[in-house]
């Protein structure tokens, strides 16, 4: 099976190529990615240099650019297409929108048209939990049928990508499959995102900026496991189905936070309550049943073993976190943490 795999120099996408080409022997992949801020080339070196890499090859694209993904379409002919392109930081997303709007709908919308008309029969778009809106602490974990309700602009860009796949399967019988899954965490996921940010500033000894309480909760998934399911969504995935994925391991931000201090050996006074993000979901819990019963997904990694093989791999890869936190990446992280101070 020939992949075409987009945003695979982003945090999941690295993890899936690596999983997918070290699992199928008979898999190759083609990687087309722009290299925005959180793409990052140098992720797929170890890749390139060993026995899997001979199975694998990187284009650089924008996937809102229908030119050229029609030219990646024809030269690698691909039997499946799988999505994970796209601006994916929620705070990113409040600074400004637009980018958001480009490729996480424009940019879905014109890849499903020129794998639509290249005759491809699979299609699996990776969405996220956030498009169903937040949870009341008792409220029921998020089924499949929950209504879309966003509520940031990466939210509302995420649901918006959704429909437009939904309607291609109505309108068109385009077979295209979408996935939902919780809060990732592991190897190569960029110091912007809660975890290794903490891990990346207890380091050094800095604050750790909890927005508003830290009584948040997310449902946090190993990124392996999210893998795994993904990969079962396109092998058995039905035509036009949406399946949730999570990690069964709801946590409060603070508890997160406390977990990475201690396993670090560092005080919890490092911990300090910055003002809190605008429209912040109180929290998310997913309902797997639907992938547990048609795919047979169920999450390996409890959160205890994930932290640890979390902080054990940035621990060993500090050249990589430096190596990607460039200048663009420091004056949005200035500009934004200096106004929730
Ligand atoms: P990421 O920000 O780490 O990586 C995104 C990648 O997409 C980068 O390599 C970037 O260069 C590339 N990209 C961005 N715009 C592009 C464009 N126009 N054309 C081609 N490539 C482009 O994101 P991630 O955390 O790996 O998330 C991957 C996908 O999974 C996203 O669709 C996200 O919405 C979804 N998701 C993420 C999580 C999570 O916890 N991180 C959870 C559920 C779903
Ligand atoms: O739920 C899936 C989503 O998870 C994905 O769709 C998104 O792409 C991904 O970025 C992630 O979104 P979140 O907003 O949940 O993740 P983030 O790591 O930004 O924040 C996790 C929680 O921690 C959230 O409640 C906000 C809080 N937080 C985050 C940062 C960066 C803080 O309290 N302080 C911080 O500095």
């Amino acid at each position: 099976m020939r992949l075409l795999v987009t945003g695979g120099c982003g945090f999941i996408g690295t993890n899936f190529i690596y999983h997918m080409l070290g699992t199928n022997p008979d898999v190759e992949i083609v990687n087309v990615d722009k290299l925005t801020y959180a793409g990052n080339k140098a992720n797929m070196i170890p890749l390139e240099q060993s026995e899997e890499g001979k199975r694998y090859a990187f284009c650089r694209a924008d996937i809102a650019d229908m030119d050229a993904m029609r030219a990646i379409i024809a030269e690698h002919k691909p039997d499946a297409v799988v999505n994970f392109a796209a601006e994916s930081h929620v705070d990113r997303s409040i600074h400004d929108p637009s980018p958001f709007v480009t490729t996480n709908v424009l940019g879905v919308q014109t890849l499903m048209t020129a794998a639509m008309d290249a005759g491809i029969e699979r299609f699996v778009h990776i969405s996220t939990d956030e498009v169903y809106g937040t949870l009341a602490p008792d409220a029921p974990a998020f089924t499949e049928g929950h209504p879309l309700e966003p509520n940031s602009p990466y939210s509302a860009s995420k649901a918006s990508a959704d429909l437009f796949v939904r309607s291609f399967w109505k309108t068109y019988g385009y077979p295209a499959v979408i996935t939902r899954c919780s809060n990732n965490y592991g190897p190569w996921q960029f110091p912007e995102k809660l975890i290794p940010l903490m891990i990346t500033l207890a380091e050094q000894d800095k604050p750790l900026p909890i927005y508003g309480d830290g009584m948040q909760v997310r449902d946090w998934i190993y990124v392996t496991d999210h893998c795994r399911g993904v990969e079962m969504a396109l092998k058995a995935g039905r035509p036009g189905a949406v399946y949730n994925f999570g990690g069964n391991a709801e946590k409060a931000n603070l508890d997160v936070v406390r977990a990475i201090l201690s396993a670090m050996g560092k005080p919890d006074d490092l911990i300090s309550y910055v003002k809190d993000r605008p429209g912040h979901d109180r929290r998310y819990a997913m309902d797997y049943s639907l992938a547990k019963d048609e795919l047979g997904f169920e999450p390996l990694y409890d959160f205890e073993r994930g932290l640890a093989e979390t902080l054990a791999w940035y621990t060993d890869h500090r050249a990589w976190r430096d190596s990607v936190q460039s200048g663009e990446y420091r004056s949005f992280m200035d500009d934004w943490y200096g106004e929730r101070r």
